[in-house]
Parts: C-alpha cells; structure tokens; sequence
C-alpha cells in the first residue's frame, strides 16, 4: 500500500506524515520521540498510531472509539497539534514528537486541566477523558483567547457517550480562566522504559542496530524514569549474625534470587546482568512481570550492593526499581538496609500508591526475612518465598498483632514460673 504524498518536513513546518510504500504486512522501521521518550519501532505499515501507542508501547490511556476519526478518543498531539491517533500509520510519524495523556501529568502532580476535571466531576465512566483532556490542552494552547462560548462548538470533535458536556465544559473554562495566557506544558515528558503487549519499543538512543543485538544478549541499558518514583521505602532489619555470614548471602546471586518473593532468575548473561520473573497478585489480578536486572555495584568491603532492575507483564504494567542494600556490623550481628526505589506505570499503577507500598514494603519486609533464614542456615530459604497478596496484606496487621500478643503471654507464663521457683 501506499499512505501520503511526498511531502518534505522542514524546520519548524508543521508535522506531515511521511510518504511509506509497503506491503500492509511489511514491518517498516519508526523513530519517534513518545512523552520526551525516545523510541524505535519495526512495525506492520498497516497499524496505527493509536494500536502502536497500545499495543507497542503499552500507553493504554489513549482510547480507541470508531477508529473512523469522528469521536476523538484516541486524540494525541503530534508535534504539539491535535492528532487523531487511529486515523495515522505509525510508520508515516517517523521523527515526530507523540505527547499522549499519560505525558500531561504525573500522579503527584496532575496537570491544572486533569486537576479541573476531577473537581468538576468532568468524566463518568471516563472513557472519553483522555480524548477531552488532549483536545482542551491543545485548544488552550494554541488558541488561548477562545471564549466561554466557543467552547461548545470548538470542544465537538470529542464525542461523550456519558453526555456529560456540562461539566466538562465548566472544567475547560475553569481552566481557560486561570490560564489566560496559554496553559502549563505537559508536565510529564521524561525518559522512561515504554514496553506494549508486543514487547516492542527499545529506547532509540544508540540506535536500532545497537540495541537489538543489546536485546537479545539480555544486556541492554536499563533506563530509569527521570521524576520521582512512585514508592520510596527503606526497610531495616536487624540480624543477629555476623556480616560474614549475610554476605554470604549477598554475594551469591542465585541464592540471593531466591529470597526474593515471587521471583526466580530465568537466565545470566554474565557481567552482572541477569533475566527473571516475578510473579505478584493484588486481590483478584495476577501479574508476571519478565524483566531483566544488572548489579551497578558489587562491594563487600565497603557493605554496598546496588541492582536495577525492569520488567513488564503481558498486559502493559510496568515496574522499574533501583535498590540498594547496606550492611553495618553491629555488636549484635548485622544491620542491614534496604533502600527501594519503585516507578510503577501501566496497569499496575491503578492500585494506587498506597496499596502498592503496602505489596512492594511486604516483598521487602520477606525478602529481609529470607536473607535472615538463608544466612543462619547456608542455604535457600526452606519453601519458594511467595508474593504477598491483598488478602494477606489485611491480614498481615491482624496476625502481627496476634503474634505479638503470643509472644508477651509466653513472656508472662515463663516470668511467672521464674518467680513461683
Ligand atoms: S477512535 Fe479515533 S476518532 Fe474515534
Ligand atoms: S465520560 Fe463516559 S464517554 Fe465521556
């Protein structure tokens, strides 16, 4: 097939998508620049920049309607210009600059529109938002002085099925208004690793070639987002062994792996990097996250052992983690120090913050615990150290308690005897 006339893009000249001949089945390399992300894609030139933002990328929050340009679900910016996504190949975008929903805000820090929206209860099932939310920032923008009135009529390329204009309409004013000259840029356009269902979307940075020969050895750079991470945490445990013994520990790999929850080492490809699995459920949702990791430092003198890691599940989550272990000696044994940093982005970031730092501090919270067991005993922990999941999560408060209580009658009944003696 062939999409567009040759068209040639010069500086500053608004986006015109590329002339491409091939078979609607012929993969044709892309690069583009997704969120501030940069990215290369061998893709079918029949699928969309809707399917390729997807399915490829795993930004699910663009949405897909008629796939016929008329409802505006799936509107992006393309070069900083509204775009329907479904009525584009992705393989005519090369070298353009893609902003979805999800490079408008963070989670801390939402956009002043995405922030209207929620106080104006501008969505219902929300499954135009994104389309909305992409429309207005690119209206605002360009077009700052629109008035109240017109916005009717320049917000209807945009169709809610919810019907529920009126208070999208009061948000977009209310935002119109505090920004009169034009609203923030999007506030979320960082590098970060943009993994789909396809396992596609390799950071575009050193080039195609490098970076698949990097893929397939298993040795490719891990790419850490640049704002802050989702969770934060630093968990400490006492030990009562010398540091000897923990490092033991810490300095076998596979033994290392094993302690971690869910987790188990699938592959080593030497100079310290490594693939895995990790398995996790919260409540009823399962998640397999296959991923890759590479010790940064390695140091048992100075009591320093720091990895990152990423991984994405078939669905589109994705986690990325950068942890650091310390050891101090102590008179009693060992302290040791986890510090954890974890960026969640896809599915997996709709549990919320708070439910994902109770899962990620339970991991860590065991994982201390199996390092424990495997450093008195020289072997991996007895049973495979599962996941926790959201029921155990609940109950985990309640059986702490218990065992505390336990703990004191048993001190109590001992004490009493001491002193019948
Ligand atoms: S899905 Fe693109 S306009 Fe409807
Ligand atoms: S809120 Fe449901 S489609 Fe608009």
């Amino acid at each position: 097939m062939t999409v567009n006339e040759a068209v040639p893009r010069g500086e500053g000249a608004p986006f015109t998508p590329r002339p491409v001949k091939a078979g609607a089945d012929d993969p044709v390399e892309v690069r583009m620049t997704v969120n501030g992300t940069p990215t290369a894609l061998s893709l079918p030139a029949r699928v969309t920049l809707a399917d390729a933002l997807r399915d490829h990328l795993g930004l699910t929050g663009t949405h897909v309607g008629c796939e016929h340009g008329v409802c505006g679900m799936c509107t992006v910016l393309v070069d900083g210009e509204a775009a329907r996504a479904c009525l584009l190949f992705a393989v005519q975008l090369d070298g353009a600059d893609i902003v979805t929903v999800e490079g408008l805000g963070r989670p801390d820090a939402l956009h002043p529109l995405q922030e209207s929206f929620g106080r104006h209860h501008a969505l219902q099932c929300g499954f135009c938002t994104p389309g909305f939310l992409m429309s207005s920032y690119d209206l605002l923008t360009n077009q700052p002085d629109v008035t109240e009135e017109e916005l009717p009529e320049e917000l209807s390329g945009v169709i809610c099925r919810c019907t529920g204009y009126r208070n999208i309409l009061t948000a977009v004013d209310e935002t119109r208004r505090a920004h009169p000259g034009g609203v923030p840029a999007p506030g979320n356009c960082g590098r970060t690793a943009l993994v789909g269902r396809a396992g596609q979307g390799t950071d575009a940075t050193d080039g195609p070639d490098e970076t698949e020969n990097a893929a397939s050895s298993g040795t490719q750079d891990i790419v850490l987002p640049g704002g802050d991470p989702t969770i934060a945490m630093r968990i400490t445990t006492a030990i009562d062994l010398p540091e000897d013994r923990v490092w033991g520990v810490l300095d076998d790999i596979h033994l290392l792996a094993r302690c971690l929850p869910g987790a188990e080492l699938t592959d080593d490809y030497g100079h310290g990097h490594y693939a895995g699995r990790a398995r996790v459920s919260v409540g009823p949702v399962k998640l397999t996250f296959n991923g890759v990791a590479q010790i940064l430092e390695h140091d048992r003198a100075a009591g320093r052992l720091r990895a990152i890691a990423q991984g994405q599940d078939t669905g589109g989550a994705q986690t990325q983690a950068d942890i650091t272990l310390t050891t101090e000696a102590t008179e009693a044994g060992t302290t040791m120090h986890a510090d954890a940093k974890v960026y969640l982005t896809g599915r997996i970031a709709q549990f919320g913050r708070a439910l994902a730092g109770d899962v990620s501090r339970r991991m860590f919270e065991q994982f201390a615990d199996a390092v424990t067991e495997a450093a008195a005993s020289g072997r991996a922990p007895s049973g495979p150290v599962k996941a926790p999941s959201a029921l155990s999560l609940v109950f985990a408060p309640l059986l702490d308690r218990v065992k505390r209580l336990l703990r004191r009658g048993g001190r109590r009944r001992r004490g009493g005897r001491e002193k019948e003696h």
